[in-house]
């Protein structure tokens, strides 16, 4: 018999992987991503469903609970992976909602599987969810999902949390199948973005393409139904990043690491899954002419870039990894030396207390992307600065910056104000530095994920009666499942690796 939730989040990636621990058990999948790391720490503690991809190809595996949350997992075939995650999503809607700073791909086969597989994830959610029960489901991989699922059970709540940016309306207008996912999505009764705009783009776009009545913070469709929207930016489990950052092994490893890169003056840190949205190359020409013009020396001025493999198979992803590795290559042929490299390049997956310890290494955080629906890793590093030094450089375009406004706010395009700008960061006054993290902190205090799960929740239901299961922020619960900081199921009845074969 099928057992059934109150909750159930639909996400295209489970948080499960067979990372093959040397025990042999299958950990917790902290996948480099902002969703799973975000729904990580809510969900592990929730009494609730995760329906979704499990990473490999073909028959989906059967898999266990984790501690009170059920997994449900959704097949792929190697053909719907390129035209559902690789294809519509990941070609088409990702560059368009972030700019089309890589031309957007249309694709006309990729269509019909991004809609076959997103009926795929309906009918499965269809199945797990209990009478009346809240469904939240996440993303552009699943923009079509609220609509199905309406049509299939119409007696569900049905949220819809966008992680990344939502065009402007010229840009949107490009999508052959506009109308199908503007429909799909507003199939949902509440529809969440992480900044305001994003919400006027998409009132501007019922009112046009669905004749809806809209403001910016409810649609009211040609049929009658009223679907709400509103902002919601997503946040970090602060508690679990404070507390790793303040490990005493995490402090002894961010001194060897510093120890490791030749004591330089300054360290300068930038931790991205390897996107054309994130600004890396912009960073890199800013560097790179810092150094051509002498500004700075390589000797007291390093730079560590991870840059963590992502969407391999996507052409666009190999061109511009080729790319970032050979001005990488170049940098430290022309400037580095026999044991003092100018950029130390990490294209490889960390633990969560490797990436805390990298952190509290950091005299300038540089996050410059071009576009980005939120950018975690900007949170994750004033959660984990414990010591309340170190400067954040931060792009303008990440949805962080509405939140972060003490970082040193930047234009990536801009790279005379770039350069400018990492100069001013490297060369702050302490106290400036210990205001700007100090205001910062607290504002994070007050934002973490707990509290982004129970603003968007109590939006979806305002009986309280979702928020009610979710546990405290920053609260003994949310410690808890820091210090615990895996779940083991038995390897047997874990998932196929989650790369497919390239
Ligand atoms: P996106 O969602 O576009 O990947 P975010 O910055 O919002 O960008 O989230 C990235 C998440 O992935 C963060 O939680 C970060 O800690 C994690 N991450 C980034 N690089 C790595 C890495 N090399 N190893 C493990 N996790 C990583
Ligand atoms: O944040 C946007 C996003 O697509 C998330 O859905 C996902 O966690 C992350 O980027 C990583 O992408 P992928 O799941 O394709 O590895």
């Amino acid at each position: 018999m099928v057992r059934q939730s109150s909750l159930v989040v639909v996400a295209n990636r489970l948080p499960l992987d067979d990372n093959a621990a040397p025990d042999g058990a299958c950990e917790w999948r902290r996948s480099p991503g902002g969703l799973t790391s975000a729904l990580h720490t809510i969900l592990e503690q929730t009494p609730a469903t995760w329906v979704g991809w499990a990473g490999g190809l073909g028959p989906a595996p059967a898999l266990p609970d984790i501690g009170s949350l059920r997994i449900r997992p959704v097949a792929l075939s190697e053909t719907e992976l390129r035209g559902y995650y690789e294809g519509f999503a990941n070609s088409t809607l990702w560059p368009l909602y972030h700019d089309a700073v890589e031309p957007p791909v249309f694709d006309r086969d990729w269509w019909e599987t991004y809609q076959a597989v997103n009926v795929r994830f309906a009918q499965a959610t269809a199945e797990v969810a209990e009478a009346g029960a809240a469904v939240w489901v996440q993303d552009y991989h699943l923009s079509l999902v609220p609509r199905y699922l309406r049509a299939l059970r119409p007696d569900l709540l049905i949220g819809f949390f966008l992680h990344v940016p939502f065009p402007p309306p010229e840009l949107f207008m490009q999508l052959p199948r506009r109308i199908e996912l503007l429909r799909g999505m507003l199939g949902a009764d509440l529809v969440g973005f992480q900044r305001p705009q994003a919400a006027h783009n998409v009132a501007q776009l019922a009112a046009k393409l669905l004749a809806a009545q809209s403001t910016d913070d409810q649609i009211t469709l040609a049929d009658g139904r009223q679907v709400r929207t509103g902002a919601f930016p997503v946040s970090i489990d602060v508690a679990e990043m404070q507390s790793l950052a303040r490990r005493p092994s995490v402090v002894t490893r961010a001194r060897q690491l510093r120890r490791d890169l030749g004591e330089p003056r300054r360290v300068l840190l930038s931790v991205d899954r390897l996107d054309y949205t994130k600004g890396i190359e912009h960073r890199l020409t800013a560097y790179s002419e810092l150094l051509r013009d002498g500004r700075i020396k390589v000797r007291d001025t390093v730079v560590v870039q991870v840059a963590v493999p992502s969407r391999e198979r996507v052409d666009s992803y190999r061109a511009l990894r080729d790319r970032i590795e050979g001005e990488v290559g170049r940098i430290n042929g022309e400037y580095g030396r026999v044991g003092e490299a100018a950029i130390h390049y990490l294209n490889q997956p960390f633990d969560r207390a490797e990436l805390a310890a990298l952190y509290r290494t950091a005299d300038v955080m540089v996050v410059t992307p071009l576009r980005d629906g939120m950018n975690l890793v900007a949170k994750e590093f004033v959660a984990a600065r414990e010591d309340g030094a170190g400067a954040l450089v931060l792009s303008e375009f990440a949805g962080a910056a509405d939140e972060l406004q003490d970082a040193f706010l930047v234009n990536p395009h801009d790279v005379d104000g770039l350069k400018d700008t990492l100069l001013r960061a490297m060369r702050a006054e302490p106290a400036d530095l210990r205001a700007r993290m100090g205001a910062m902190r607290e504002h994070l205090r007050g934002h973490d994920i707990i509290a982004w799960a129970r603003a968007y929740l109590t939006a979806l239901d305002d009986s309280g009666r979702l928020a009610n299961q979710l546990p405290l922020a920053g609260g003994p619960k949310a410690r808890g499942a820091a210090a615990k900081a895996r779940a083991i199921i038995p390897r047997s009845r874990s998932v196929a690796r989650r790369r497919p074969p390239a």
